[in-house]
């Protein structure tokens, strides 16, 4: 069912003519219909993702319905041209400041240009983009030129800098839905303590981020930004691991008004399952977007989970290659611990994985065999991040730089134009000064310098 506006006081009125130009009115009945019950309000109000049907519908001022995004293109650029859409009443001025003082030459160009960017700010489907990676795959081809096709599934570019908004801003609405008033959290290298002050601050809920002492020296600058967010900031004396007890301890001891907000899979159900629907949104658009770029799914996923300096020098956060199955922060999973069950201290360079278990799906995944796990090093990690830096011009959290830093192994082994998508799951900048430190202590022999 579509239906559009005639003219701008229909608009204003809420009135609009179906597709048998009888007049009717534009209630929350019919949208809901159109919309299906299940459908969710996406971030702009405008723009609604139906979870029932997985697929994308998208109003614009309530009249229009549209599924799929080339017609939405198309809509666009029409009501652009006829001036309905909001935005292109605007002229860019502020007050008489601003304009389109060019050359007659340039108009058609600029009106372009202008309609570009209106349609692409009305994105439909606010996705990360999955990134063609041309140098780092032309870095791993072989001397016949043949090896994978890299692509990076970009979460560096969410708001906050990593995928830990997907799940924050959702969580903090189902608190709101709840009632609560207060969200707790905890949060090892900040990203996720920044989404979710910026969560909070929006929809206006008391906030309170526990992090550990040792982390808060490491990344001074997302203490800063949730501090601009709005967010009280807790030390507490140790790393992620030790926040995160707190956190749950505050929580416990305000049920009623608080909500504790996980920032990954750790805790008691339903926290885990939270978050893992919450970010399924990465794997499902990775698997859309391959289809669009080259008809199949992608042949190798890689992200990262745990890390190390070394297996063997038990300074590491390999729970998986390592760890065996125990109950930490209420839920079985495997686990750093020694023989008497007491949890080992965990390290990782990135500071987001430093943590002494794993989630239950990748303990099942690794019991079933549906997933390979392999470990990097600190310093393979930081190759890794400097090898992105000067291959592609991005600069990727040290977390994901794990993730990368495996390709040294796997490239070589796999088919000639095998689809590797590697999880970018944020940006680096809070861990450029230490990356620039360690390199200048011990320059990288292996990481490319042109
Ligand atoms: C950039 C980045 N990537 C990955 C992770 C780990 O993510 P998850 O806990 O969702 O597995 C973190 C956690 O802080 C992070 O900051």
């Amino acid at each position: 069912m579509r239906a559009r506006y005639e003219s701008r006081e229909e608009q204003r009125r809420g009135l609009k003519k179906s597709t048998t130009g009888a007049e009717q009115r534009d209630d929350d009945q019919s949208r809901a219909a159109l919309l299906g019950s299940k459908g969710v309000r996406g971030q702009l109000g405008s723009i609604v993702r139906s979870s029932a049907t997985s697929s994308t519908v998208v109003r614009i001022h309530n009249s229009l319905v549209i599924d799929s995004p080339k017609e939405l293109e198309r809509l666009v650029h029409e009501e652009l041209n006829k001036g309905v859409v909001g935005l292109n009443n605007y002229s860019g001025k502020f007050g008489k400041y601003g304009g389109k003082y060019v050359p007659e030459t340039l108009i058609s160009c600029l009106g372009k240009l202008e309609a570009e960017f209106y349609s692409a700010v009305r994105d439909p489907e606010f996705q990360t983009p999955l990134y063609y990676a041309e140098r780092l795959t032309n870095h791993y081809k072989n001397e016949n030129g043949e090896g994978p096709e890299l692509y990076l599934k970009r979460e560096d570019l969410n708001h906050g800098g990593a995928h830990k908004i997907n799940n924050a801003i959702a969580q903090a609405m189902l608190a709101k839905r709840m009632g609560r008033t207060s969200i707790v959290a905890a949060t090892g290298a900040g990203q996720h303590g920044v989404a979710t002050a910026a969560a909070c601050a929006k929809l206006a809920l008391d906030c309170t981020i526990f992090m550990g002492t040792q982390d808060m020296q490491k990344q001074p600058f997302n203490v800063s930004q949730m501090k601009l967010l709005g967010a009280q900031v807790e030390s507490v004396e140790g790393s992620f691991k030790d926040a995160t007890s707190e956190a749950i301890r505050r929580w416990v001891g305000s049920l009623d008004t608080s909500y504790y907000l996980s920032g990954t899979v750790v805790g008691p159900h339903p926290s885990p399952s939270m978050v893992r629907e919450f970010q399924s949104v990465i794997g499902k658009e990775t698997r859309r977007q391959a289809m669009e770029k080259w008809g199949g799914k992608p042949d190798v996923l890689v992200a990262c989970v745990g890390s190390g300096f070394g297996l063997d020098s038990g300074k590491h956060s390999a729970t998986l290659a390592r760890g065996d199955v125990g109950v930490y922060h209420g839920t079985m999973s495997y686990l750093l611990q020694d023989e008497e069950g007491q949890i080992l201290w965990p390290h990782s360079i990135g500071v987001g994985l430093e943590y002494p278990a794993v989630g239950p799906e990748l303990s099942f995944l690794k019991d079933t065999k549906r997933a390979e796990f392999y470990s990097v090093t600190d310093q393979e990690a930081i190759e890794a991040y400097l090898r992105l830096c000067r291959l592609e011009g991005i600069i990727p959290a040290m977390e994901a730089s794990h993730a990368l830093a495996i390709l040294e192994k796997l490239c070589p082994g796999l088919p000639n134009g095998a689809k590797v998508v590697v999880n970018v799951s944020g940006r680096g900048d809070k861990d450029a000064e230490m990356v620039i430190n360690r390199s200048n202590q011990a320059p990288m022999a292996s990481t490319v310098t042109n």
